[in-house]
């Protein structure tokens, strides 16, 4: 059984906790931690663990084994540091780090002190991209040439309220493309091959955000696929993303708001295409049950000695990708090497 604690009970901590909920033999949430008093000591109350209001005083707390991160992006790196640094294994959501050097340093730590670090990447846990990835590897579509990825949801109340870190800069370390763009750089890395070039569009935002609302990148893979990824923040629509894999037998395009969700097209008559046997539409569950498989994986693998399906040299690499996005950004969308 480990102990864990947690650390920011807010939006993402109910699909953390309901994930724990399903392994009860594996996990139990000893202690939480949120700068919110109400919030920190409601949870608290309804899960009996001890409640802290400064996040020094959980790492103190002997008990704790694992502690689960579930702050703004900007504490993401510090927090991970003293964690580490007090003995604990660490979960930490996306991003690992706001910046590629910081996300080494966390890296080499954990190395250094032996402990597990794992970030909650849920892609690798979503259904239709575990199905994309083995007919990938069957090579049912042939010599793959293209890929496009899609993420759109609304923040706008989020990024509209200055109480909020979403829309802060600093806090937040930008906007869509380091908020929303970890999921898709992580599923071309997981599905195929590192980024080799990026280069970044980003509209105009609404005029009260201060961080990029909306953002088209594309550039190659390693292997020499062709790649784009749209991601916004100011969709009216469920949370959905897109995956479409262009090869030279067949496509595959993932819709998460289509019916069916996934479905293979072989050439220009193909109107109707064939539907992925096992994958179901669930609009209002494909995320969250993605989430909570990803943080029990990474729990088990601590606790029976394996690797977690999350590679971190590939959350390090999505971070390297964030950074350049931002970098092509600033110098007038140039395509820059990863
Ligand atoms: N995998 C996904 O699809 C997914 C979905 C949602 C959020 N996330 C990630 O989860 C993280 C949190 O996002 P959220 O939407 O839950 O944010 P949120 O704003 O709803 O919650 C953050 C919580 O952290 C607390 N907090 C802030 N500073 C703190 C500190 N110093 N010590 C302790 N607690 C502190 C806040 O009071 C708040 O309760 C982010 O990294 C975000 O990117 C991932």
């Amino acid at each position: 059984m480990l102990n864990i604690g947690l650390i920011g009970i807010g939006t993402v901590s109910a699909i953390h906790l309901y994930g724990y909920e399903q392994i009860p033999e594996v996990v139990k949430v000893v202690a939480v931690c949120d700068t919110n008093p109400e919030v920190a000591e409601m949870t608290a109350e309804r899960l009996s663990a001890r409640c802290y209001f400064d996040y020094q005083e959980l790492l103190e707390d002997e008990t704790v084994e694992v502690v689960d991160i579930m702050a703004p992006h900007y504490l993401h790196y510090p927090m991970t540091k003293d964690a580490l640094q007090a003995g604990k294994h660490v979960l930490v959501e996306k991003p690992l780090a706001t910046s590629s050097r910081e996300a080494r340093e966390l890296i080499g730590l954990a190395e250094q002190v032996d402990l597990q670090l794992g970030v909650a990447e849920n892609t690798p846990f979503v259904s239709a991209y575990q199905e994309a990835k083995r007919i990938l590897q069957d090579k049912l579509l042939g010599e793959i040439h293209t890929v496009r990825t899609f993420i759109a949801g609304t923040e706008v109340a989020r990024l509209s309220d200055r109480q909020l870190w979403k829309g802060d800069p600093y806090k937040a370390g930008g906007g869509v493309i380091m908020d929303a763009g970890p999921h898709s750089f992580f599923l071309l890395r997981w599905l195929f091959d590192p980024v080799s070039t990026v280069r970044a569009i980003s509209p105009p935002s609404l005029p009260h955000h201060r961080v990029e609302d909306h953002a088209l990148l594309s550039g190659s893979l390693v292997n020499g696929i062709h790649f784009s990824s749209e991601l916004s923040f100011r969709a009216e629509l469920p949370w959905t993303e897109r995956l479409e894999i262009y090869g030279t037998n067949a496509s595959l395009v993932i819709d998460q708001l289509a019916n069916p969700p996934a479905t293979i097209y072989r050439g220009e008559w193909d109107f109707d295409g064939t539907p992925l046997p096992g994958v179901s539409r669930r609009v209002d569950s494909w995320k969250i049950d993605s989430i909570a498989r990803g943080v029990c994986n990474f729990m088990e693998s601590i606790s029976n000695h394996t690797d977690p399906v999350v590679r971190l040299d590939y959350c390090l690499h999505v971070v390297e990708v964030v950074e350049k996005a931002y970098a092509s950004l600033q110098q007038s969308s140039t395509a820059l090497s990863v």
